[in-house]
């Protein structure tokens, strides 16, 4: 199976090249037809995986200054990558975003058939737009929300927090990188299309993740609580808060380890590391 990354230099796209070595990794605009195209003819991958799109650095709030470049990436470079794929018959995946919902569908969980219901913020918008559109062609969209894993990555939610000085208390559904990989090579492998959520069973919040960190990895860190009537404070634009189901997932037999064992994992890597 050749594999073809796009964003290959981004958090997500290292740990796709992580999972396939051999994968190729062209430097090209997505959102540019003539070099994506290009880049099919002379690598003719059976895979296309598109790990490119803005995030905004430090975070989201940059994309509402930045609309421009985060709808190229994120909605027309999808689109581009869908179009010339299909023209050549090969798979695409790609990666879509829980950041599209608010709230947890009570108690049930956001399915992959539920419409988006978080318009809060440019980068959710443009994540709901693109989903929209690729939902309607045979596309894997593997759809994850809030990542981390046991390692010091700036990326890493678990860091990202850790160096927060106020904590969310909100639950959330969050996904555990290693299951995150192990779930997207089965439905890659079984040539899956549609949208699936990928998130560890359970949810919780960074307050509470962070008074995990406090037992596991640093008992001197401090941190106070941040309520979301209080978002505003440290964020231009507003975060979703939500629950999505696992269902569907579950159902094709992959399956996530429960939510808190994951982060209890993670932190004792972290721990481990700072010896
Ligand atoms: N990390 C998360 O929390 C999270 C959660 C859910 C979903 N996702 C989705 O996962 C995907 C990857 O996210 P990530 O966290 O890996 O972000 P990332 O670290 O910012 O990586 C994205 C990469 O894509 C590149 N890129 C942006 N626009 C491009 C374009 N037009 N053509 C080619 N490359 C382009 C970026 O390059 P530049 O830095 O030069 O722009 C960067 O190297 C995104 O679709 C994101 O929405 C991420």
């Amino acid at each position: 199976m050749k594999v073809l990354v796009f964003g290959g230099k981004g958090y997500m796209g290292q740990e796709f090249l992580r999972l396939y070595p051999g994968a190729v990794v062209p430097s090209v605009d997505i959102a540019d037809c003539g070099a994506v195209a290009a880049a099919l003819d002379e690598h003719k991958p059976d895979v296309v995986i598109n790990t490119a799109g803005k995030t905004g650095r430090p975070n989201i709030d940059w994309c509402e200054e930045h609309k421009e470049e985060t709808v190229r990436s994120n909605v027309t470079g999808p689109l581009v990558i869908l179009d010339e794929c299909m023209t050549r018959g090969i798979y695409v995946v790609h990666l879509g975003s829980g950041c599209i919902y608010e709230g947890d569908n009570n108690g049930k969980g956001f399915t992959e058939e539920d419409p988006a219901n978080y318009m809060g913020s440019f980068y959710s918008r443009t994540k709901a737009w693109c989903d929209d559109i690729l939902k309607e062609f045979p596309v894997l969209i593997l759809r994850l929300r809030m990542p981390f894993d046991g390692s010091t990555h700036e990326r890493n939610l678990l860091t990202k927090i850790s160096k927060y000085s106020r904590v969310l208390d909100t639950e959330n559904s969050l996904t555990y990188m290693p299951d995150f990989f192990a779930a997207a090579m089965q439905l890659i492998e079984k040539r899956a299309t549609g949208i699936y959520n990928i998130v560890n069973p359970g949810t919780m919040s960074p307050f509470r993740i962070m008074e995990m960190y406090k037992t596991i990895v640093d008992p001197s860190h401090t941190f106070e609580k941040l309520t979301m009537d209080r978002l505003s404070e440290v964020a231009t634009t507003g975060r979703s808060n939500c629950m999505l189901s696992g269902e569907k997932l579950s159902r094709e037999g992959i399956q996530m380890r429960p939510l808190e064992d994951a982060v209890q994992e993670a932190l004792s890597a972290i721990a481990a590391q700072r010896g």
